[in-house]
């Protein structure tokens, strides 16, 4: 007979946050014992991005007290853990591997099954943490850093892209945008604060951002454009008040530009979502990743989804579920497992000699 309850030590590695946490599973229900995160934002701030050499040594470094704080806060010891599961991609490849390697190396010392996760699987199942699983089919807006995505599960464990990025990541927009405004990396938060959540100022900017591929037929979405037409702005701007290329620009026209841009994401992916879901007929709608944490997005898919789908059920990720985490993973290999039969999860024995790391791992 399947195990019903099960404990996992869950790694994440892929970026720039090096995470552990304690998940426990009992009959389908998922609970987080312990979530640590040790963020690198502070070391790669200092070049506008994450720098994966850099990342990949701090991980190293950072790895062993955050997996020893998970277990200590979970009040767990290792002998305890059933499973232990790690991120595979996609991410970065010399971050990434830390947590493979670590996790490859706990599943052959302490004799546990290993399993490997996909990052974006991991962001979705953040919504399955403390209740009961969701009615499929159900439709994901996926908004990272890396990704932007809309993933129509029509049931458990089964992932198919109806739609995604065509340049940059709806998070990798707020990150540049916020970098031509001269706010500090990671430029969502930085942005969103400034912009708060009311659209208080597109009427002073001489002319609004645009929308693309709002009335596009397919839930494909760019960004890359509405970054341009920031740069374009704050040039323009620079040349009507004889400011200098470097010289700070006003907080009114900062905030003026940041709402604007923030209203402007959120609206093409407020209309695709719910154009998705009403298409695929959804029964649950979800939002996932780093993006997920923004006010106005949360405010407007839950308004929107409200007025025109009110029979659809939301969910959104607690805030410190939204950007990376080792809850989620844990979340999503607690899900794998129980789907798995005993000769599954026997195999899961061996995974330690052959799990690898992917940079582009593809969801399905
Ligand atoms: O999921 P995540 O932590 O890492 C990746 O998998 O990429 O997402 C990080 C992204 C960054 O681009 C960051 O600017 C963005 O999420 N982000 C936000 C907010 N908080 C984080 N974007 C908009 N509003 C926020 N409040
Ligand atoms: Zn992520």
């Amino acid at each position: 007979m399947k195990k019903s309850s099960v404990k996992i030590l869950a790694v994440e590695t892929s970026c720039d946050d090096t995470a552990a946490a304690v998940i426990a599973a009992e009959n389908k229900r998922i609970t987080v014992r312990s979530s640590v995160v040790s963020s690198q934002i502070k070391l790669h701030a200092r070049y506008g991005g994450v720098f994966p050499t850099l990342a990949a040594r701090e991980h190293e470094k950072n790895l062993p007290p955050v997996l020893k704080k998970a277990l200590q806060n979970a009040n767990v010891k290792i002998s305890d853990i059933d499973l232990v599961a790690a991120t595979t991609g996609p991410g970065l490849m010399p971050s990434l591997v830390v947590g493979v390697s670590a996790a490859r190396a706990l599943s052959y010392r302490f004799n546990k099954p290993l399993l490997g996760i996909h990052h974006i699987e991991g962001h979705i199942c953040a919504n399955f943490i403390d209740r009961d699983e969701p009615e499929f089919p159900l439709l994901a807006l996926v908004v990272s850093g890396g990704h932007t995505q809309l993933v129509l599960m029509r049931e458990r464990l089964r992932y198919e892209i109806v739609g995604q990025t065509l340049d940059d990541a709806a998070g990798e927009a707020f990150d540049k945008a916020a970098r031509i405004l001269g706010l500090p990396y990671p430029g969502g938060p930085a942005v969103s604060k400034l912009a708060g959540e009311e659209n208080i100022v597109a009427a002073k900017l001489p002319k609004p951002l645009p929308r693309p591929m709002l009335s596009s037929g397919n839930y494909d979405f760019s960004f890359s454009g509405i970054k341009t037409a920031v740069l374009y702005l704050v040039r323009d701007f620079r040349r009507r008040n004889n400011l200098s290329e470097d010289s700070p620009l006003p907080e009114s026209f900062v905030k003026a530009v940041a709402a604007e841009f923030q209203d402007s994401v959120v609206e093409v992916l407020t209309t695709k979502t719910l154009r998705a879901a009403q298409e695929f007929g959804v029964k649950t709608v979800t939002v996932a990743g780093g993006v997920a944490a923004n006010a106005l997005l949360r405010h407007r898919l839950t308004d929107a989804l409200n007025e025109h789908l009110p029979e659809i059920e939301f969910l959104k990720p607690e805030l410190e579920y939204c950007t990376d985490n080792a809850a989620m993973i844990g979340a999503a290999a607690a899900v794998r497992w129980n789907e798995m039969s005993i000769n599954e999860r026997t195999r899961c024995r061996q995974a330690w000699r052959t799990l690898d790391a992917d940079a582009n791992l593809v969801l399905r």
